[in-house]
């Protein structure tokens, strides 16, 4: 317990500015990270993510309004979150991205990010960061424009890569995300690591998730596991460990070659992670849902309906997380596919 922070004085440790007793669940593990999605809606169809035709997303209007968001991150803030992620879907064709952003750094969020397929990145790079942006994670599976118009069901390098050179430009740190996927990208991991020292962008590759029908299609037909994607690239460039990250992300991390670009690995299918997993993600509708690998949670959207005050909020969280939150994912444990698309749940 730490209980005597002072305001300001944020610490992964757990202090909060608020002088609260901070989330944590049955499993001794503490809440300081959330990741909130912003639309389900995409341009793009990634084939590890995206569900098919048939199974397109729910009408808007199940969607959170503005209000409804801010009173959300006023409430976890309080309840010692400081850290927050927007995701998706795709979090740039939300036109209230920048007003998210703006309330977060009001609130006294020590870090705001944003997760993007960075197609619009190059139009949006200079009002994200004047309404406080600190980084940017883009997805870029491929260097080849037909490879990756072909895993992400139609996206574009050249804005990607436009979208990077604008993130570079104003934002303080970008990191690209790879999803993992043997007969598609296992061939380009040296490339994909040469571009991201020449740039100075921050690399993590992540084995592909069973998550929804996609993913579990993906897992099934491409997976493969970070510790071969690292001894590759460990046979060209020296790899120096690193500590877990201060936010106790899932990643193994390096520095490359000793130099400032760091080099992740995240294995939530071949190396279980859960133990150490401070983060909740609340959805576009609404839902806090406790753990990618499941559909538990709590309908906040309803607490909210039900005209639940900040108090009564933090209350229903504080005693669902402890009481529910799940031991891990078991992603491992077989040939298991979740039921909920990653577009639900933001990654
Ligand atoms: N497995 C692993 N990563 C995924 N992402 C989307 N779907 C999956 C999946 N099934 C990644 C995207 C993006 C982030 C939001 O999640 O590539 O980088
Ligand atoms: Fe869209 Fe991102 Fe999913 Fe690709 S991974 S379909 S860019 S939400």
């Amino acid at each position: 317990m730490t209980g005597g922070a002072a305001p300001g004085a944020i610490r992964s440790d757990g202090g909060d500015a608020c002088g609260q007793a901070p989330l944590v669940d049955g499993f001794g593990r503490l809440f300081t990270y959330l990741r909130v999605s912003v639309t389900e809606r995409c341009h793009l169809r990634c084939r590890y993510c995206a569900p098919a035709q048939g199974e397109r997303q729910r009408a808007k209007e199940d969607a959170l309004g503005p209000a409804q968001f801010d009173r959300l991150l006023t409430v976890f803030r309080r309840l010692g979150a400081h850290h927050v992620r927007f995701t998706g879907g795709e979090p740039l064709v939300y036109a209230g991205l920048n007003d998210r952003i703006r309330q977060a750094r009001a609130l006294g969020f020590e870090r705001v990010s944003v997760t993007t397929n960075g197609h619009l990145l190059a139009r949006k790079a200079p009002g994200l960061a004047a309404a406080g942006l600190d980084d940017v994670n883009v997805s870029l599976d491929s260097l080849d424009p037909a490879r990756f118009t072909q895993i992400t069901g139609g996206g574009d390098l050249n804005r990607v890569l436009a979208g990077l050179a604008a993130a570079r430009r104003f934002l303080a740190r970008v990191k690209l995300n790879v999803v993992l996927l043997r007969d598609q990208n296992l061939s380009e991991v040296l490339d994909l690591v040469a571009f991201a020292a020449a740039y100075g962008y921050d690399i993590r590759f992540i084995e592909t998730m069973p998550l929804g029908a996609a993913g579990a299609a993906a897992v099934a037909q491409s997976y493969v596991s970070a510790a071969t994607v690292q001894a590759r690239i460990a046979e060209r460039y020296r790899l120096r460990p690193l500590a877990q990250a201060a936010d106790g992300g899932p990643a193994r991390r390096f520095a490359l070659e000793d130099g400032p670009v760091e080099i992740g690995f995240i294995s939530p299918v071949s190396r279980e992670f859960c133990e150490t997993c401070n983060r909740l993600r609340l959805t576009a509708r609404g839902r806090l849902v406790y753990c990618l690998g499941g559909t538990e949670g709590i309908d906040l959207r309803a607490a909210l309906a039900r005209g639940f005050d900040d108090e009564a909020l933090e209350a229903l969280i504080r005693g669902e997380v402890t009481q529910n939150k799940p031991k891990g994912h078991g992603f491992g444990s077989g040939a298991h596919a979740v039921p909920v698309h990653m577009m639900a749940i933001g990654g």
